[in-house]
């Protein structure tokens, strides 16, 4: 059991105590405009915006070793003329007490070499398209310490696709200038572009490079330039090939004397009108940015923009904190959770260490889900996120699958026929007003399509729910299109040709494929609308849904049930999937956790049988895997779920996602210990004690866990950007601590494990502050048996809402089954 870190839970901080994690542990910076990724060795990149069409800096994916391309620094001792770098990377000379401590939107890597003691701390200020660099570097000899400090980007060429691809052009276009020790990148500026990069720095320079063949010298790469190996700076202005930026300080340091240098890395935009100076010349007018600049080249500026980072991220992680006995709960609740789902807020699914960010869009039901894990803590955010999404919905009520988050229009290229995304927008819509009371969300007049014909909110979630009525199979289940949740399950594809896209393809017409996945989220979507309907005024709209909800129960009681757990679907021929009676695939995770939830099940058993079969055939030490058997070959006419190995993504693999249905489907039939149980295996602070098995970051859920199937058995992929982040959040502290948003109050209806005696929690709701104490006696699960709000009993589970600015004491009893 290796380990290569710890948790500060009161700095909020993962400290990694070693550089040789298993893949490289990244963090975020940056929550508006201008992102980066940084790994915990100063590996990464930064984009505008959007991380294919603005990329400020280069980095190699796929590359080996891993993580190349980063913010480096070198330090040179000159006296012995020894290199390395204060992050590891890309010296990799070993450090003394090398750490690195990622944080909310901040993270400080440094270490100690030959006396020398070098951290710096790298964030983006709120309000700024830059970051900032800030390297104290201290000398703990006890003589003088002469030495020498470079920089180092790559500059990308704005787009990251085109920039890895047309060599025969882009090695010929790179453009900087540099002026008063600024580097400026301005690749394509003297025809369309009106922005650049710039790379600044506090110190006066010894010199500069800005070619990258002129740093690294021939034949060599990042981990010895032969500028830093040398000691001397060439002044390089490049012109076509690779433009870089590295600046050279020169330091005389007394015993233990501290200097700090600031670096500044950013973007900017000029007025078209104004993007020369002298006008009519060919050089950059500075007159705007040179302000920015100076201002953080200024200590003082970059400790205050690095205080109101904090205090912004205090007020976020404010709106919910809870105290319980574990600690896995309480740091995951209170800072990484939250912090995950802001993330996937902020990039969806564009940048990470397996998202290139030059792929895909936003994801339609990705996006929706992903609001159920940030709409308490951004509400204005969420919605105006909500009225984006709603506008790519088609007339028809079917979504495209994706959208572009620069232009904020349906992707043409995937277009639509997954028959699950429009659902997923009730949902949404949904948890919004519960968690704001803002029903007037309702009303707000929105396109289909970004065309101009609009209508209200409403009718859009209307024209979901019609979408899957309109499209029913023999078994009166919905179609399921190309793919339901799970992308992979292709019904209609029948590909035999390599490489055809599997998602976009329908081979076979007039197919009967259903999906009882479908049927459950939309049981649980028309329950959620007919709520919305009867607080809109719309009583025969409400029966509607109510209706259409009995009867999509019904047709999964009679159709989907087969006989210990739910089945997952029936394919083209009309054949079951998921059954017993199949060879492999037997029984799929999804269904028993969707139709749980939507409550199919609860009244007779079925519930609770589904439950243990999950736990009899799905369950294992690293998570529920997502089906049993796993594919061995190739289903033509299951598609791409039976193209990966057994244990792999959808075929068995762990699928993070859905292991929270079932944690929540646990409460819902009363299982306290096992809701936990499950929430702890792939809880990533829990499985930190098995770092080297797990290998992605232990402070963020990974889209996947390696099943039982697999070798690597227990090894995590693809962490940060996933829907894992949302749904487990919802499932711990809605549904085990019970601390549910409703349109009329709070619900406080936990089911915890025989082990706890309770927990307390402080909730931001509708502007009042509730303040929480549950007490259990142990030896029971249970559920609340007295609830007190400000001292007065109330009857049932329900906290009324109290008024904006209101502290209300919330006092809960758990003392026996009830
Ligand atoms: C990925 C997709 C998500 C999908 C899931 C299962 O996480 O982003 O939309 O539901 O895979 O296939
Ligand atoms: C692939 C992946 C799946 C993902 C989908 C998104 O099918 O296997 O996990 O959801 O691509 O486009």
């Amino acid at each position: 059991m290796t380990t290569f870190g710890r948790f500060d839970d009161a700095a909020r901080e993962y400290v990694i105590t070693r550089p040789d994690t298993p893949l490289p542990w990244i963090n975020y910076l940056g929550s508006e405009d201008y992102f980066g990724i940084i790994s915990n060795t100063g590996g990464g990149y930064s984009f505008f915006r959007d991380a294919r069409l603005r990329r400020l800096t280069r980095y190699r994916y796929n590359n080996a070793p891993f993580d190349v391309g980063g913010r480096y620094l070198y330090l040179r001792d000159s006296a012995s003329g020894e290199l390395w770098s204060p992050s590891w990377q890309p010296v990799r000379a070993e450090l003394v007490d090398y750490r690195c401590r990622h944080g909310l939107g901040y993270t400080v890597i440094g270490g100690r070499r030959a006396g020398i003691d070098a951290e710096t701390l790298y964030f983006v200020p709120l309000g700024e398209t830059l970051e900032i660099w800030r390297t104290r570097i201290t000398n703990r000899r006890a003589e003088v310490a002469d030495l020498s400090l470079f920089s180092a980007v790559e500059f990308c060429l704005w787009d990251a696709w085109d920039d890895a691809t047309n060599f025969q052009r882009n090695l010929s276009i790179g453009e900087v200038e540099v002026d008063d020790g600024v580097i400026y990148h301005k690749t394509e500026y003297r025809e369309r572009r009106n922005h650049f990069a710039y790379f600044a720095c506090s110190a006066e320079l010894a010199g500069f490079d800005t070619q990258r063949d002129a740093f690294l010298g021939a034949y060599r790469g990042w981990e010895r330039p032969l500028v830093a190996e040398s000691g001397r700076s060439g002044d390089s202005i490049a012109h076509g090939w690779a433009p870089c930026g590295s600046h050279h300080v020169e330091l005389s340091l007394r015993p233990g004397e501290t200097r700090e240098v600031i670096f500044v890395l950013g973007y900017w935009e000029n007025p078209t009108a104004e993007k020369f100076d002298p006008p009519g010349s060919q050089t950059i007018n500075k007159a705007r940015v040179r302000d920015v600049i100076d201002r953080f080249r200024n200590a003082g500026e970059v400790d205050a923009a690095f205080q109101r980072l904090r205090d912004q991220w205090e007020s976020l992680l404010d709106s919910l904190r809870v105290a319980t006995p574990s600690e896995h709960v309480d740091r995951m609740v209170n800072i990484w959770n939250a912090y995950q789902c802001m993330v996937t807020f902020n990039l969806s699914r564009s940048a990470s260490s397996f998202e290139s960010g030059i792929g895909r869009g936003m994801g339609f039901r990705d996006s929706n889900q992903d609001l159920l894990g940030f709409v308490h803590m951004v509400p204005d955010r969420a919605r105006a996120r909500i009225l984006d999404i709603a506008a790519t919905q088609l007339p028809s009520g079917g979504v495209y699958h994706q959208y572009q988050p620069l232009t904020k229009t349906g992707n043409d290229a995937i277009g639509s026929g997954f028959n699950d995304d429009p659902l997923w927008l009730i949902v949404a819509v949904a948890a919004y007003v519960k968690e704001t009371g803002d029903r007037g969300i309702l009303d707000e007049l929105v396109p289909y399509d970004n065309e101009p014909a609009e209508s209200p909110l409403y009718e859009h979630l209307q024209r979901s729910m019609r979408y899957t009525r309109d499209r029913l199979g023999p078994h009166g289940l919905p179609l399921i299109g190309r793919a339901d949740w799970n992308d992979c399950l292709n019904l209609n594809c029948f590909s035999e040709t390599p490489g055809e896209p599997f998602q976009t393809t329908e081979n076979r017409q007039g197919g009967v494929a259903e999906s009882v996945f479908i049927a459950g989220l939309f049981t649980l979507a028309a329950g959620e609308l007919a709520t919305l309907a009867e607080l809109h005024g719309h009583r025969d709209d409400a029966a509607t849904f109510l209706d259409a909800r009995r009867t999509m129960d019904a047709a999964v009681r009679a159709h989907g049930w087969d006989g210990a757990w739910f089945r997952r679907a029936y394919d083209y021929y009309g054949n079951p999937v998921g059954s017993v009676g199949n060879q492999e695939g037997k029984i799929f995770i999804e269904p028993q956790g969707m139709c749980v939830l939507a409550g199919i099940g609860l009244d007779d058993g079925k519930a609770e049988t589904a439950l243990s079969s999950v736990e009899a055939h799905l369950a294992t030490p690293h998570g529920i895997v997502l089906q049993q058997p796993a594919y061995t070959r190739y289903h033509v006419e299951l598609g791409e779920i039976s193209t990966y190995p057994p244990g792999y993504k959808e075929n068995a693999g762990v699928f993070c996602h859905t292991n929270p249905w079932i944690t929540i489907a646990e409460t819902l039939v009363g299982h306290g210990d096992r809701a936990l149980d499950y929430y702890l295996r792939i809880n990533p602070s829990a499985r930190e004690a098995i770092s080297d098995q797990h290998r992605c970051e232990p402070y963020v859920y990974a889209q996947m866990i390696a099943g039982r199937d697999a070798p690597a058995h227990g090894e995590a992929k693809n962490s940060w950007l996933t829907g894992s982040a949302a749904w487990n959040f919802v499932a711990a502290t809605q549904w085990i601590l019970g601390i549910r948003p409703e349109h009329d109050g709070l619900r406080i209806d936990p089911c915890l494990p025989v082990g706890w005696e309770g927990f307390t929690a402080t909730r931001r709701f509708r502007g009042a502050s509730y303040h929480l104490t549950v007490r259990k006696s142990g030896g029971v699960q249970g559920r609340l048996t007295s609830l007190a709000v400000d001292g007065q009993r109330i009857d049932g589970n329900l906290v009324p809402l109290a008024p904006e600015g209101a502290t209300v004491s919330v006092e809960a009893e758990i003392d026996g089954p009830t």
